[in-house]
């Protein structure tokens, strides 16, 4: 289409004078139209969903059936409902290892209810155009076989029970994966039936089964297969939203050979099969992460035990430079350190706008009063200046994001503990004159999976309580001297 504007070019001066006006007139109108024209043309783009400019993988819609999530299938196709098993065909004859993955967050990663309240206000607030995105990490085979839309992805847990039935990330989802094309996203290959027969990848070599076809599949024992779903970046700006894998390869664990599957899958001496041989190290299928809140929730109480258990394996919670005694009226100052010694990523890691650990640090005199308190939950969230680990999302105008993840084109700041790594935390308090000895000093390490202010958003106020894990405790009893005792010791 030709710019009308170019008509106007200087070169056709000199131009009689009297018409000038009129003549500049004339172009600046038409210049006006030509720009109406090419708004036309290409509607005005809205920033907040700029096109990937990350990768030209991205860009390539084609090599992407199910932007922007990055899953793939043999020829992009989608796949049949058909060609994938119920998890209980599978627990049929995997029974321990069934057992055990049905407790999991991971076997509920599709009908649990925060996941689900979320994702109904990211599918609205952003017109459908994150619908893929997470379904793609909750519900793999939902997406893949082609059953996810918004108004899927907007009904109640109890509406899509029965309408939508659709698995979380079972069985079929992690042993059709038989190849990657990235570390983020869900850039898995869900392959069922390779070689026209029902094939399941997995570990082992010498797998003989009367159901399936078993392929060895390195990648299986391999943390990054993991990274597909545990590396979230955010499809539009690019932000790295979780990055536990990462985290993972970063420390000292990934060279040491510790792998995701050596922590959250440790070997079991039994069967993988009710009919297979005896092994001295099937893997397990607990998957035991951190989320004892969602886990009692859905009533899996012993899962969300062993979630409190894991926890409190996780990190050291300990005194630095604590004085000998306390004087009344005088300032102190205590340290306080916190080391993370189990966790093979960040503490916490995963869903930033929730995980938190954080110290609640007491102090209380001989007659039981309450002479200082940092770390208490009020409104539904940890006081102001809480001394926490935490990372904080923000959005374009440097305000904080706790819900609107979509939003999210930067990271603020991010005080996790590394991995075998510490922290130390200062607390200063006055001693009151009139406080009774001894003073009993004590911090107690928490984590929560989210605020409780965040699921009253979600679900509804008094839906579901958020159960505060303790992850450690330590505690001290000071007397009281002067500061004369004080200056001899
Ligand atoms: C009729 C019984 C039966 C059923 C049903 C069954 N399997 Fe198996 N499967 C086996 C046996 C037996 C083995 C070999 C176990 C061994 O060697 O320890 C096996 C092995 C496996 C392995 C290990 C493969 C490897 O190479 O490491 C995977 C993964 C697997 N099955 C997944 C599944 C999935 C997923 C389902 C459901 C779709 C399923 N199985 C259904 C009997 C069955
Ligand atoms: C050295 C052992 C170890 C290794 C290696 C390890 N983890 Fe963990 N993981 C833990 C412990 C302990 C916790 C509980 C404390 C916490 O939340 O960090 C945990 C928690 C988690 C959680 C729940 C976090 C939350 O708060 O919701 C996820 C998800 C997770 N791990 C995934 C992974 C993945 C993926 C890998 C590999 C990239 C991995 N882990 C490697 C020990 C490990
Ligand atoms: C999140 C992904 C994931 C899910 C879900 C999952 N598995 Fe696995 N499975 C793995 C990985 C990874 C391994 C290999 C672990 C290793 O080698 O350390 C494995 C190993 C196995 C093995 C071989 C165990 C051995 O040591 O011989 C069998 C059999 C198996 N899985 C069956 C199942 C069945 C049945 C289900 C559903 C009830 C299931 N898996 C769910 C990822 C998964
Ligand atoms: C197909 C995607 C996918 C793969 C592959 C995958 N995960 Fe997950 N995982 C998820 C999702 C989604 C959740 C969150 C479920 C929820 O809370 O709604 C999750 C949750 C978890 C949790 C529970 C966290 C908690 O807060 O308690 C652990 C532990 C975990 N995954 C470990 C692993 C390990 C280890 C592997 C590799 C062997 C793995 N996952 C592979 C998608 C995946
Ligand atoms: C690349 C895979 C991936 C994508 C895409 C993804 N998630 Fe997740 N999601 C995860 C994993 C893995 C976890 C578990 C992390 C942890 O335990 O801390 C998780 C955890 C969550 C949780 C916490 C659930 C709970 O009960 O603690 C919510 C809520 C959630 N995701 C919502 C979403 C929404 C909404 C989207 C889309 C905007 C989305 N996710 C996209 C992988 C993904």
């Amino acid at each position: 289409m030709g710019n009308p504007a170019k008509k106007c070019s200087t070169s056709r001066l000199p131009v009689p004078s009297g018409r000038l006006l009129s003549w500049l007139l004339t172009c600046l109108l038409l210049s006006w139209l030509a720009s109406l024209a090419a708004t036309a043309e290409t509607p005005p783009s809205n920033d907040k969903w700029l096109e990937p400019a990350r990768s030209r993988l991205l860009e390539n819609k084609e090599g992407l059936p199910f932007f922007p999530h990055r899953a793939n299938t043999p020829n992009n196709a989608l796949l049949n409902v058909a060609d994938f098993d119920d998890a209980q065909v599978c627990g049929a004859c995997h029974t321990e290892i069934y057992r055990q993955w049905r407790t999991s967050m991971m076997s509920q990663s599709w009908e649990e209810p925060i996941y689900r309240a979320l994702l109904r206000h990211a599918s609205e607030a952003t017109e459908g155009r994150v619908d893929n995105f997470c379904t793609g990490c909750h519900t793999p085979i939902g997406l893949t076989t082609g059953q996810i839309n918004s108004t899927v992805n907007r009904a109640s847990v109890e509406f899509t029970a029965v309408h939508n039935p659709m698995p979380g990330v079972d069985c079929e989802t992690c042993h059709n994966i038989n190849a990657r094309t990235g570390l983020d996203n869900g850039a898995y290959v869900l392959s069922p039936r390779a070689n026209g027969r029902p094939t399941k990848f997995g570990p082992r070599s010498d797998a003989v089964s009367p159901y399936h076809d078993t392929v060895y599949s390195g990648l299986h024992t391999r943390s990054d297969f993991c990274a597909t779903c545990h590396n979230v970046t955010h499809p539009f700006s690019t932000v790295a939203v979780e990055r536990t894998y990462d985290e993972w390869l970063e420390s000292p664990y990934s060279f040491n050979g510790q792998t995701c599957q050596s922590c959250h899958m440790p070997g079991f001496a039994g069967k993988a099969a009710v009919m297979g041989p005896d092994r001295a190290d099937v893997a397990s299928h607990w998957f035991t992460g951190a989320n004892a809140a969602v886990l009692s929730y859905l009533g899996q109480e012993e899962a969300a035990q062993r979630a409190r258990d894991q926890l409190a394996r996780a990190a050291e919670i300990s005194f630095e430079s604590m004085p000998d005694h306390l004087v009344p009226g005088q300032e102190v100052s205590v340290r306080v350190k916190v080391a993370n010694v189990g966790a093979g990523h960040k503490l916490p890691t995963g869903f930033p706008e929730g995980r938190e650990v954080w110290i609640d640090f007491r102090v209380v005199d001989g007659a039981g009063h309450e002479i200082y308190r940092l770390g208490a939950i009020k409104d539904g969230a940890t006081e102001p200046d809480t001394r926490n680990f935490k990372v904080h999302l923000g959005d374009k105008d440097g305000k904080e994001l706790d819900i609107e993840v979509w939003n999210a084109t930067q990271i603020l700041s991010d005080n996790r503990l590394l991995p075998k790594g510490y922290d130390v935390r200062e607390f200063t308090l006055e001693v009151p004159k009139d406080a009774v000895g001894p003073i009993t000093l004590t911090a107690e390490l928490n984590y929560w999976p989210f605020p409780q202010r965040l699921v009253d958003y979600l679900l509804g106020k008094d839906k579901l309580k958020v159960e505060v894990t303790r992850m450690g405790q330590v505690e001290r009893s000071l007397p009281l001297g002067t500061p004369v005792q004080a200056a001899k010791l």
